[in-house]
């Protein structure tokens, strides 16, 4: 053969892989102009819900958190939303929304200040929280790890060290009695994934390392930590409903016609997704045994938000804007709203045969002109894979107020009501409107 006839050889080859990869894996966009979004019908039963986590509202903690802001001079969360003090007033936030639950989580580092020290003062301040919410008629979701943790278990390593797993264990299994009696619903951990990646490959979590690999190795313990946890609390309390809250971002090529953007995006699709989803089905990660997280939930929380347009030089950091399609709108956050890929998700978790709860989804936008739409696309999107047959039984917008956005700090505003943060008042938003009427509508059929 030539050297003409084995370039075009080669050519046509790799054309017909991109072409086949092409199909395979197609990145689907809805024209939303036809799509009517005020028609959202939702099954009887469905549960509608807003999310919080602890250090991002309460105010004046003192966890891994509040000691990466000193030590980095970043924001400081503070007083946050002061819900330590206002929440039965945020309560009330809920009942006007019409909300049927309510997912928050609690802050280990109140729990167990230090460690083996347990403040019962704190586990009675949740208690209130728990009554207060059911006598409203609202059903508390709780989440046991949401990103922050005690000072103490940060300095002995966190979830780097597969040793101090039992401490995370010690913590959910003293908790979890007080209110398992009248708290069904438990995510024990809140994205495996967001957490490793953030804190230990693109450093803007605590504790701010830079590592691919001890991120996968964190990632990995966080799962065990769940796996054992979930047999754990099932054998305190078998009727109760546990699983985790798993971020699914969809790694799409950015240029679909070049290979190395495709290999990138497998690559992190398994890294970010797949290596989660076959740990709870096969009980396998990374190419290691991960046992004890095999069959390890009764529900998938879903924690959806937007798909990342891979090539082999993405951003290191999420202040720099990700890629975006010509007809996509870039979120605040500087991703752009996709609820296409809320589909793709749902669908990719239901290989799991687990319903599907999802657990987070919303939108950074100050001025609120885009989250009344993002709310609209989402929920119709949730109402149409429920036809399709997927097991989604409910959704818990992110999140009831502005809040402190981690490593963005207060600059990032996702609540359905607008918080002032220093005259603490909070102020319903259009979108918050809109999501009561659609859940009032809902509950008068
Ligand atoms: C998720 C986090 C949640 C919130 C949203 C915007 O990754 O679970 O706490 O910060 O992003």
């Amino acid at each position: 053969m030539d050297l003409a006839s084995g370039l075009l050889l080669g050519l046509g080859g790799y054309l017909l892989i991109v072409t086949v990869l092409h199909f395979l894996f197609p990145e689907s966009h809805l024209d939303w102009s036809n799509i009517n979004l005020e028609n959202i019908a939702m099954p009887e039963g469905f549960v509608w819900g807003v999310a919080t986590a602890s250090h991002q509202i309460e105010g004046d903690n003192t966890n891994n958190w509040t000691q990466f802001e000193q030590r980095e001079g970043k924001e400081q969360s503070g007083k946050a939303c002061d819900h330590w003090n206002l929440w039965a007033k945020d309560h009330e936030l809920l009942s006007e929304l019409g909300v049927n639950s309510y997912r928050f989580s609690i802050e280990w580092s109140r729990i167990e200040p230090v460690q083996g020290e347990w403040n019962e003062a704190a586990i009675e301040v949740y208690s209130q929280m728990i009554d207060s919410l059911i006598a409203k008629g609202i059903e508390p979701m709780i989440t046991l790890h949401h990103f922050s943790h005690p000072v103490w278990f940060e300095d002995l390593g966190g979830f780097y060290n597969r040793e101090n797993i039992v401490h995370f264990q010690n913590y959910c299994k003293k908790l979890f009695p007080y209110f398992s009696s009248r708290v069904r619903k438990w995510c024990t951990v809140n994205e495996p994934d967001v957490f490793s990646i953030m804190g230990y490959h693109m450093g803007m979590f605590p504790p701010g390392q830079r590592s691919p690999i001890k991120a996968i190795r964190v990632m990995k313990n966080v799962m065990i930590a769940h796996g054992e946890v979930y047999h754990e609390l099932k054998q305190m309390s078998p009727d109760s409903y546990i699983g985790l809250a798993k971020n699914v971002t969809i790694f799409d090529p950015y240029r679909r016609w070049n290979l190395l953007h495709w290999l990138t995006s497998f690559a992190l699709n398994y890294i970010w997704n797949g290596a989660i989803i076959s740990a709870l089905k096969k009980g396998r990660m990374y190419g290691v045994s991960v046992k004890q997280v095999k069959n390890s939930a009764d529900f998938i929380g879903l924690n959806y938000y937007t798909h990342v347009l891979t090539s082999p030089f993405l951003p290191q950091t999420t202040e720099i804007d990700l890629p975006s399609r010509n007809h996509e709108t870039v979120t605040e956050f500087g991703y752009p709203m996709y609820a296409e890929g809320l589909d793709r998700a749902s669908k990719w978790l239901s290989k799991l045969n687990l319903p599907i709860e999802i657990t987070e989804n919303g939108v950074a936008d100050k001025e609120d002109n885009l989250r009344p739409k993002h709310l609209k696309r989402h929920l119709w999107m949730i109402a149409k894979l429920i036809q399709e047959g997927i097991d989604i039984k409910s959704y818990y917008h992110w999140s009831l107020m502005d809040n402190f956005e981690w490593a963005e700090g207060y600059s990032m505003r996702f609540g359905l009501y607008h918080v002032d943060y220093e005259t603490q008042t909070r102020t319903l938003r259009a979108s918050g409107k809109a999501y009561q009427s659609i859940i009032k509508q809902h509950q008068n059929n």
